[in-house]
């Protein structure tokens, strides 16, 4: 998968993409086909178990993103630009994007905004750093919010947004937590793909969380969006729980699992 391939892809077919952290789900989710990984700052709440994603740093994101890069034999990979990292200037932005690219091997950067950034993202295409805006809720603008997971109902500054990005050269726009219809609209007004969380069936793409997909996150984690296409969590917690009592009881590793 590349860039112009991912466009491409607009009303020809649906674009699946998931969050990756590490090179083994990288490698199975790429060996599965989907189109794309997205190294998320989702990360810092999912990996790192901070309560927001504010805390995660740039160079833990491109050490994050080098593992993906190591795994992606095709799928496209994503960085994001983690809370501080291009909201300064757009020579900043330019800057770190650009180690994120040179250091991981990734094929693009996303960051969170529209209008606010549109600047930012046209320093990044005009540095040839291919840009996914992210519009709707936005978890960096948490403090902001007051708290994630409110959908964004302003239409009028979700369209603003959408198009600002894609005027400024974001390749494609990532949009979370918005109502369907407003997706529907958006998606069918611009020419780049639309990549939904929690916006519905008609826009170009869907991502999700892969540690919600994969059900690893807590179970009292329900937002409407979310389908568990699996339930990794129960199964690890079972096998743990498992292997904890055979050690107890001594009857692992037995005869089977022991060297001559
Ligand atoms: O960081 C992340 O996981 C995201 C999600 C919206 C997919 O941006």
């Amino acid at each position: 998968m590349t860039v112009p391939r991912f466009v491409a892809a607009k009303g020809q077919r649906k674009l699946s993409m998931l969050t990756a952290y590490d090179f083994t789900f990288a490698s199975i989710f790429d060996a599965a086909g989907v189109d794309s990984l997205l190294v998320g700052d989702s990360l810092s709440m999912v990996i790192q178990g901070h309560e927001t994603t504010l805390p995660v740093t740039l160079d833990e994101m491109i050490y994050h993103g080098r593992l993906v890069c190591r795994a992606a034999k095709h799928a496209l990979v994503i960085v994001d630009m983690p809370f501080m990292s291009y909201q300064v200037s757009p020579q900043q932005a330019v800057e770190n994007a650009g180690r994120i690219i040179k250091e991981t091997g990734a094929q693009a950067v996303k960051l969170e905004g529209g209008v606010n950034q549109a600047r930012t993202i046209k320093a990044l295409a005009d540095a040839d750093i291919p840009v996914m805006a992210h519009v709707g809720m936005k978890p960096q603008s948490v403090r902001v919010l007051g708290g994630h997971g409110k959908v964004q109902r302003d239409y009028d500054q979700l369209r603003a947004d959408a198009m600002a990005a894609q005027e400024a050269g974001a390749f494609s726009v990532l949009m979370e937590l918005i109502p369907r219809d407003s997706a529907a609209k958006i998606t069918q007004e611009l020419t780049v793909p639309t990549i939904g969380i929690g916006a519905g069936p008609d826009c170009d793409g869907q991502v999700l969380v892969s540690y919600d997909m994969l059900g690893l996150s807590p179970d009292d984690f329900t937002p409407k969006f979310l389908k568990r296409f699996a339930n990794l969590r129960a199964i690890s917690d079972a096998a743990a729980r498992d292997f904890a009592k055979e050690v107890a009881a001594g009857t692992y590793p037995g005869d089977a699992h022991s060297h001559v």
